[in-house]
């Protein structure tokens, strides 16, 4: 197959949610539909019992570390499905935030009942600084939920997209029938199947066929005609070019928990979803279809182990072919790398593969040479850009407890951050050393593993701090004064980019209208 066509048969797509909504329960469908899996239940939920919630380990332990879940790739109706997970808890925020820059669209599902939550509207934002196509699943129809008129409009508002269903509810709760194919126009009749998915189907290309009034009542029947004209009527005709652009979310109804509703998405998915597309570099934008290869580094997942301190890396492949054991310009290190283990994920297996294309995200058995956010390439220096570090919430100072071991902690240290387990920042003044995050488990995680892996002690100490801000300036001379006298207050992150530790955003207000000239950023690239 040329290369034009492997790229065009790959759709790479994440599923977001609010913890809860049925990110995995849509998940283990889609692997059905691909006949990845046979039954349901076999996809492990990375969601965290509320037990459980603030023991990392024990959440690690219901992850599974599990990297084989990390990337689900499977086949079906000829295209090649490259699904990634993204974590259920929200303290790992950041690592979702770093994924979505590996894909090329995002389905997102939101429960009917509860409506549009607070992690989706964060999610919806990272989906939009980079114009990320979204589709949105509004799941748990059997249950009594909002209205769909509604639910539409709280969508619109709160995730500020325009929205345009291209499937419709039948009834809801316990008279949930179905969801009628608004893109296909077209209605599939299924019976509610929790584990398979059932053949006996019965489908109406015309609604006014009087079948369909004894299948599902009379008054369901002219109440979907009634919605139907209604929806025509107000909805301008659903163009993929606005989906593609990020500026229209199609919006599909259904029970993921059911099987309803998921087949008529995973079918307009394949046909409107993005191939992979074009990614912007420092130098220049990189096509898929170049024949040279170029990827680069989102994720890193380490071992536990501490007698086995090797990593897999996750590369997504952003043009050419990818070879393995072949050595490739490592951007931002001192020579070139080469891979002999080079895994794929498909389903839940992952095995060794000698090829991967456009779209693809193959992992890389590493001992310490790579870090989040590097670009590897057949030879030409350039560093793909989008992946950015977000300001952290919480911030805490480390105190090193051990001073035998302080090379050893910042070693670790190190590499933890090259993992993406947190951010760390240093204070120009007294060189003091700040971790941020998003969520309190990771200063756990880091704590565990610098004892564990490093054998570093340390302690947190909490910071009055709200957030990292980076700094520029167009006048360098006015960026150094307000260094100079904003001394106490500024730190470089991990790159060595000068940020400015906002105490209070009243503060960070003042300063900001105090000193006009310079400019704050809420994100590492700007
Ligand atoms: P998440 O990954 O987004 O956190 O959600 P997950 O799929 O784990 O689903 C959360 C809960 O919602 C699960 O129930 C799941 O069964 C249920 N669910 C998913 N889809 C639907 C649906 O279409 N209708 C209804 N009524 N429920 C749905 P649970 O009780 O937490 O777990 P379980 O014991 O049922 O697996």
């Amino acid at each position: 197959m040329s290369l034009t066509e492997e790229i065009k048969k790959r759709r790479t797509f994440a599923i977001i949610a609010h913890p809860d909504a049925g990110k995995t329960t849509l998940t283990e469908k889609l692997l059905l539909f691909g006949g990845a899996i046979q039954t349901a239940g076999a996809v492990k939920s990375n969601k965290i019992d509320t037990a459980t919630k603030s023991d990392w380990m024990e959440i690690e332990k219901q992850r599974g570390i599990s990297v084989a879940t990390s990337v689900m790739g499977f086949e079906y109706k000829d295209v090649k499905i490259n699904l990634l997970d993204t974590p259920g808890h929200q303290d790992f925020a950041e690592d979702t935030y770093r994924t979505l820059t590996a894909v090329d669209s995002v389905i997102m599902v939101i429960d009917c009942v509860k409506g549009v939550e607070i992690q989706t509207e964060k999610l919806m934002e990272v989906c939009r600084m980079r114009n990320t196509p979204v589709i949105c699943f509004i799941n748990k129809l059997d249950r009594e939920g909002r209205d769909p008129y509604d639910l539409l409009d709280e969508v619109e508002e709160k995730l500020n997209i325009k929205v345009r269903p291209l499937s419709w509810p039948i009834g809801m709760g316990k008279g949930f029938k179905g969801v009628y194919n608004l893109y296909e126009k077209k209605l599939n009749l299924f019976t509610p199947s929790q584990r398979k998915l059932s053949d006996d189907r019965q489908v109406f290309e015309n609604l006014d066929d009087p079948q369909l009034d004894t299948l599902i009542g009379p008054g369901n029947a002219s109440q979907l005609r009634e919605d139907v004209d209604l929806i025509e009527g107000v909805y301008p005709d659903f163009d993929v070019k606005d989906y593609l652009e990020g500026k229209i979310a199609p919006v599909f109804f259904g029970s993921a928990v059911n099987n309803f509703g998921v087949n008529e998405m995973l079918d307009t998915f394949i046909k409107i979803a993005p191939t992979p597309k074009s990614r912007d570099t420092d130098v220049r934008e990189v096509n898929p279809e170049e024949s040279k290869f170029s990827g680069f580094v989102f994720k890193i997942h380490a071992n536990m182990d501490p007698n086995h301190r090797n990593r897999i890396a996750f590369l997504r492949i952003c043009s050419g072919t990818f070879e393995r054991n072949k050595p490739y310009n490592h951007v931002r290190g001192p020579k070139p790398l080469r891979f002999s283990n080079v895994t794929q994920f498909m389903a839940q297996d992952k095995e060794i593969i000698d090829e991967a294309f456009p779209g693809d995200i193959v992992g890389l058995y590493d001992t310490g040479n790579l870090k989040i956010g590097d670009t590897l390439t057949e030879g030409e220096n350039m560093v793909f850009t989008g992946i950015p570090s977000f300001s952290p919430e919480i911030f805490r100072e480390v105190v090193n407890k051990d001073a035998m071991k302080t090379k050893q902690l910042e070693k670790g240290l190190k590499q933890l951050m090259e993992e993406g387990v947190a951010q760390l920042f240093t204070f120009e003044m007294g060189q003091r050393k700040v971790v941020g995050t998003v969520g309190q488990l990771q200063f756990e995680v880091i704590q565990f593993r610098l004892k564990n892996e490093y054998n570093a002690t340390v302690e947190f100490h909490p910071m009055n701090l709200y957030k990292a801000c980076w700094i520029s300036c167009k006048d360098k001379k006015q960026l150094d004064e307000f260094v100079r006298s904003k001394n106490r207050y500024i730190a470089r992150d991990k790159d060595d980019k000068l940020v400015f530790m906002a105490e209070s955003k009243s503060w960070l207000q003042m300063v900001q209208d105090n000193y006009p000239e310079i400019e704050f950023h809420f994100t590492s690239e700007f």
